[in-house]
């Protein structure tokens, strides 16, 4: 057999392959399990060991040669197929860029960062605690027991555990549970100023409802602390928050387990064209009062159960909804 013209051959058909596809073609029918060069590597078993000193080199030369061929016409048709690619594919620098798509800060968000603003002018520091909390901290130290009415009348989220003392978990249903770790992390010997902003948890939703919503807490402990610093701190932030000086607030006697007096604390408003703007005094002629917040002085036993001494310590605390104070603010009427 002549090796050197049958690799000739070979390599002319290699070299004339049109493609990827026609070269593997080629490869298999050469050097593939059933191809022509495999099938003559397969005889040299068979042959004496003279016959296969002289034919085995020339067999392997064949199929060194073949390889190299499919190797270098592989290597210039994928060079082929990329220039073809470069040439095909032209970017094209002075197209306008897409726009991009900027975002902003929630509304809740922003409300949340100008209520810390304001207050950390004050004095106030901003304290936080668990939105999973124990039936202790969100109602027994505020004066909820268990028996109590209020406790039934928040529409808790339970969990199926119970801590590791017995106690009930649930979602946090107001910030006032942040009130009793405040304290409790003083020891009882220290005034406080603290606002706590955060998430809290009821079964309900409606459009001015959803089970989770947002609320900021105050609390102001010190001696000789009354119910005028209370007015004129709330009024101090709404002025500053709703950015107007004509800010009326009108305190209603109320009722909440946590305080005691237990004031609401209703703003004046504006009704112009259907809306409602804060400020001006709510008896005035085309005026109304919005209720805003609750309030009132801490009640003796939430004192005591923060681990304050009542004879010795006062304080205010207050609780709003984060929610309805942006809606407010940013004209917006679907809590949603
Ligand atoms: N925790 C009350 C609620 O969620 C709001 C509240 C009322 C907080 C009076 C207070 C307060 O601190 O003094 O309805």
């Amino acid at each position: 057999m002549d090796y050197e013209a049958e690799l000739q051959t070979a390599q002319g058909a290699i070299m004339a392959a049109a493609d990827l596809d026609a070269l593997e073609a080629l490869r298999l029918a050469y050097l593939g399990k059933a191809g022509s060069i495999s099938a003559l590597l397969k005889t040299l078993g068979a042959m004496s060991p003279d016959e296969r000193q002289t034919t085995g080199p020339r067999i392997h030369a064949l199929r060194e040669g073949v390889a190299g061929a499919l190797a270098s016409r592989k290597a210039a048709l994928e060079g082929a197929a990329l220039e073809a690619r470069l040439a095909a594919e032209e970017v094209d620098l002075t197209l306008p860029a897409p726009a991009s798509q900027r975002g902003s800060i929630h509304p809740v968000s922003q409300v949340m960062e100008e209520l810390a603003e304001i207050f950390a002018d004050l004095g106030f520091a901003v304290a936080t605690g668990p939105e999973i909390e124990d039936g202790w901290h969100n109602f027994t130290a505020l004066n909820m027991p268990e028996s109590h009415p209020a406790r039934a009348m928040h529409d808790t989220f339970y969990f199926a555990e119970r801590t590791e003392t017995g106690e009930e978990l649930l979602l946090r249903t107001h910030t006032s549970p942040v009130q009793i770790r405040a304290m409790q992390a003083t020891g009882g010997t220290q005034p406080l100023r603290i606002i706590a902003p955060g998430r809290v948890y009821r079964s309900d939703s409606d459009a001015t409802h959803t089970p989770m919503f947002h609320q900021v807490e105050g609390l102001v402990i010190g001696e000789g602390i009354h119910l005028g610093h209370l007015k004129w701190t709330l009024e101090t932030f709404l002025r500053a928050f709703f950015e107007r000086d004509d800010i009326v607030l009108r305190l209603r006697p109320s009722y909440f387990p946590f305080t005691e007096p237990s004031v609401e604390v209703d703003v004046g408003y504006a009704s112009t064209g259907g809306r409602r703007v804060v400020g001006g005094n709510g008896d005035d002629a085309g005026h109304g009062w919005m209720e805003l917040l609750g309030s009132g002085m801490v009640n003796r036993r939430v004192l005591t159960a923060g681990g304050y001494d009542p004879d010795r310590w006062q304080g205010f605390a207050f609780g709003l909804g984060v929610d309805r104070l942006a809606m407010l603010k940013y004209g917006m009427d679907d809590l949603r």
